[in-house]
């Protein structure tokens, strides 16, 4: 067993490591987080509290972690955080999913990214504030250390040179590239050898997130970037850059970084664990891929509601037509919550009026009886809250009349079919 610890857990990045490697058999996965997020809905192990990676006591704080909990492998989950840790790393009880101090280091500042590939065919040519005249714009602006598009701006007028000028912040001013935006997540093996590069267009940006994001066939020249970039850097594991068309239609760069990219997914599908690969890696196992098949994969995130709800129950009292079946098929939410509370151990009640026969019925949709420990058919006028037998229970059923009796007789908690995917648990 590899015990990984992910920190910060609830960034973006944080997030999709969940994703990559909760399901794996041989990974213990811990989230780690200074504050309360999202993570503590979907890490099994959450851990918060830790303080800032700025404070004094950080570095012990985070040992102790890594030394309660066994952690093998931590694989720090935010830009800063990276460049930190990498600095440090020969103080970590554990090893470190990144690549060495100066990918790293370069990775952070793209005015240092673009300086090293200087001269190349896919680097943006750069401008000094001081240099620039009318007839150099419109340009593009963004902090030399920045990330998620904070900062960035379009320089339209000398006003806005003007405005640079007077920013303490370093910024690189390049020329503007309109054209469409591309990631390509990579993977480089502990050869040298760069293993995986797959590319995927970034279609729609949401505060700095590909919130639709679709993977493309990686072009010669866009191939020879990732060559070029992964000779020049030393990279380990998993890694990403990005591309921006020039008015030219030729791919320049954007920018690299030593990480899990945020919705790497998308490439993920395709068929390899950029993350899960990393780990193996830094273990010291060999890692290979796939040749897969799947050519389009295509990703719509938006934000994602879990809930919290304050109730505890035992037994779940569940009916039968148009709840644990939709429109002639099985509800795979409904269904998925049932297993859920046999995984759980608790006891599940089919409370029907189903006009057949529900034996033959359930042999219809596949589900197996044995799941329920007791199947009550009326047949009859009777009420439902007459069956209910326990009241650490919880009912679901789509008709109101129904919820409306058992709520008001037996006074337990009664959902919707809507509801039910407030009652998963999405914690791995
Ligand atoms: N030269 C440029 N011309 C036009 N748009 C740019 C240029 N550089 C960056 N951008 C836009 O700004 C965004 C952020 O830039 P990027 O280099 O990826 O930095 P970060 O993601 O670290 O903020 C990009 O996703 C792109 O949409
Ligand atoms: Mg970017």
């Amino acid at each position: 067993m590899i015990n990984v610890l992910v920190f910060p857990c609830g960034s973006e990045i944080g997030l999709e490591v969940h994703n990559a490697l909760r399901f794996d058999k041989h990974i213990e996965l811990f989230g780690l987080s200074s504050v309360s997020c999202h993570a503590r809905m979907v890490y099994k192990n959450y851990l918060e509290g830790i303080s800032f990676y700025t404070s004094e006591t950080f570095i012990e704080e985070l040992n102790k972690v890594i030394d309660d909990n066994k952690i093998d492998v931590l694989i720090p989950a935010y830009d800063d955080i990276i460049v930190y840790l990498s600095e440090i790393r020969d103080k970590l009880r554990c090893k470190l999913v990144t690549s060495g101090k100066e990918a790293c280091d370069i990775s952070r500042s793209k005015i240092k990214t673009y300086e090293l590939f200087k001269g190349e065919f896919f680097t943006p040519r750069m401008y000094e504030a001081e240099n620039i005249r009318e007839n150099d714009l419109p340009l593009f602006a963004k902090p030399d250390i920045g990330q998620g598009s904070q900062g960035i701006m379009k320089v339209e007028n000398m006003q806005d040179v003007q405005a640079l000028k007077r920013v303490d912040e370093d910024y690189v001013i390049s020329e503007l590239l309109p054209g469409e935006e591309y990631t390509i997540d990579c993977f480089t093996d502990l050869k040298g050898k760069l293993l995986v590069a797959s590319m995927r267009e970034r279609r729609r940006i949401r505060m700095g997130i590909s919130v639709n994001s679709a993977t493309v066939v990686l072009p010669k020249e866009v191939r020879k970037i990732a060559e070029i970039i992964n000779e020049k850097v030393e990279f380990n594991g998993v890694w990403f850059f990005q591309v921006k068309k020039d008015k030219n239609n030729n791919f320049k760069l954007l920018e690299m970084a030593p990480r899990v990219a945020g919705s790497m997914s998308t490439s993920r599908i395709k068929g390899f664990n950029y993350i899960l690969n990393s780990v193996y890696q830094v273990m010291g196992y060999e890692v290979c891929a796939i040749p897969n098949l799947i050519e389009h994969v295509e990703v719509e995130r938006a934000f994602s509601n879990k809930y919290i709800i304050d109730i505890d129950y035992n037994y779940v009292y569940v009916d039968f037509d148009d709840t644990i079946t939709y429109q002639n098929t099985v509800n795979t939410v409904v269904i998925s919550f049932l297993y859920q509370c046999l995984n759980e151990g608790k006891v599940l009640c089919l409370v029907t009026r189903h006009a057949k026969e529900i034996e033959e019925s359930c042999k219809k949709y596949h589900i197996d009886m044995s799941m329920f420990s007791e199947i009550i058919h009326i047949k009859d006028e009777a009420k439902k809250s007459e069956y209910v037998s326990h009241l650490d229970a919880i009912f679901i059923d789509d008709s109101f009349r129904e919820r409306y009796d058992v709520s008001s007789a037996c006074k337990i908690p009664v959902f919707d079919v809507d509801g039910v995917e407030a009652l998963l648990n999405w914690k791995y």
